[in-house]
């Protein structure tokens, strides 16, 4: 089938490679002309797992162009996915400014009829919305139909997860759209759930925000651990050893970053507030994150009083491995509370350097570990590196100034931190196998 996918982000990317993986004619569209270019020569705009190879893969089949002229992937396409991001304004409501703008741009070319399929994260009624626009706009209805298919995709697993995904969601509201998305997925050999826009539109934020609860609670069972002396990791193993409550998303820790559950759960939240409901259990669920990224922080102060002029390296930036996205990451809110505090913050992330110098010029990053820890008071990790979790604690205890560890993933192999004789902190783990 000819598709076109506008906005080349992570979804978008990702999609138009996977749609093109499964044999489908692909144009993808971005303003920003040198993404474009580089994508063109087979340059990997972000880092992803495969991605590089697929992209090469992808542009040797012919079957796939990029390009900033949307008139083209209009014209040529039966199905137009759009992908553009959808962040949180301050108020917690979603932006839908760079939707706006793509729909408006759909407009001017439609001559024929085409399936407009939106894969951004929206509030619930936006299919109905988008509708309504392109019918504002002067686009007769018998050319078009809006469908809602909202991506679950994981970033660092994003190609996976798009071509062996756990179900595809399709909200529609045509016959005649439902064959079109069906012959399109059929090849993906995936469960396919057809529902109403509505629902496509609140499963993805049910979802997100359902597994973001998950990690809440298990970090606030992980800090009762940490008061009474139990361990979370035999109570993480156990509660998932439970078929009804699953092993997945119970790794305690510094909480959730990266571009969806924050965002997401926020705009849950609000959603379910302009339709006159509080949803208490998601809102406690954002607050206990909020709490439990700066933990480090507060463990740091209980122990030193004070931070002014120490050296703190912070071993990892990006909100999870395997990724080079810093957004919402837990780093940065504990990197602006040592600046605050007029702490001295060193970094070392293995992808994540040149983005952590554009929110915080001041502070340093190493390409070496071991170098990030030369005269420091405390290391803090915050993300699970391999390169991390597998540090030599006896070099890295030689380069510190006080061997103090803050293990913000539980990262560390306990027996290795009790032979290192590192003083050890970490979140809700058996505290008898530690030297406090
Ligand atoms: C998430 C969803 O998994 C995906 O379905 C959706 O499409 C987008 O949002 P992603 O943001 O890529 O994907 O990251 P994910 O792997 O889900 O992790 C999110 C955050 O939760 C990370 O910061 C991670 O460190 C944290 N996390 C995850 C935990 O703290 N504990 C866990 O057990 C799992």
């Amino acid at each position: 089938m000819n598709v076109s996918v506008i906005g080349a982000g992570y979804v978008g990317l990702v999609s138009a490679l996977g749609f093109c993986k499964m044999n489908n004619n692909v144009i993808c569209v971005d303003k920003k002309i040198e993404k474009i270019t580089k994508l063109n020569r087979g340059i990997p705009t972000l880092y992803e797992e495969g991605l590089e190879e697929l992209l090469k893969e992808c542009l040797q089949s012919r079957n796939i162009m990029f390009t900033d002229d949307i008139r083209i992937a209009v014209e040529k396409s039966d199905v137009i996915f759009i992908t553009v991001g959808t962040p949180t304004l301050e108020n917690w409501e979603v932006d839908l400014s760079q939707l706006n703008e793509v729909i408006r741009e759909i407009c001017k070319y439609i001559k024929s009829y085409k399936v407009i399929v939106n894969k951004s994260t929206v509030p619930v009624g936006t299919q109905k919305y988008i509708k309504q626009l392109l019918v504002d706009k002067g686009v007769n209805e018998e050319n078009f139909d809006v469908v809602s298919n909202p991506e679950f995709l994981r970033e660092g697993k994003a190609i996976y997860d798009f071509l062996n995904a756990d179900r595809i969601v399709i909200g529609l509201d045509s016959e005649r759209a439902r064959k079109i998305m069906e012959k399109l997925y059929k090849p993906f050999n995936i469960e396919i759930i057809f529902t109403t826009p509505e629902t496509a539109e609140l499963i993805k934020y049910a979802s997100n925000a359902f597994l973001a609860t998950k990690i809440s609670f298990i970090n606030e069972v992980a800090n009762l651990c940490d008061k009474v002396g139990a361990d979370i990791e035999v109570i993480s193993y156990a509660m998932g050893l439970d078929k009804r409550i699953s092993p997945e998303f119970l790794k305690a820790g510094i909480g959730f970053g990266g571009s969806c559950f924050p965002k997401d759960t926020k705009a849950l939240v609000k959603i379910a507030e302009k339709y006159g409901c509080n949803f208490k259990i998601v809102k406690s669920a954002i607050e206990v994150n909020n709490n439990q990224r700066i933990l480090p922080v507060k463990i740091l102060l209980n122990y030193y009083k004070k931070l002014e002029g120490k050296v703190i390296t912070v071993l990892g930036l990006t909100f999870k491995p395997d990724t080079d996205d810093i957004r919402e990451a837990p780093s940065l809110y504990i990197i602006r509370r040592l600046l605050d505090m007029k702490a001295v913050v060193k970094c070392y992330d293995p992808k994540a350097s040149d983005e952590i110098k554009k929110i915080f010029p001041d502070i340093n990053c190493y390409p070496n570990i071991y170098d990030s820890l030369e005269g420091s008071s405390c290391a803090i990790i915050c993300t699970e590196w391999k390169e991390i979790s597998s540090m030599n604690l006896e070099k890295a205890k030689l380069k510190m100034k006080e061997p103090i560890i803050i293990d913000g993933r539980n990262a560390l192999d306990l027996n290795k931190v009790r032979d290192s004789g590192i003083i050890y902190f970490s979140i809700g783990r058996k505290r008898q196998n530690l030297k406090l």
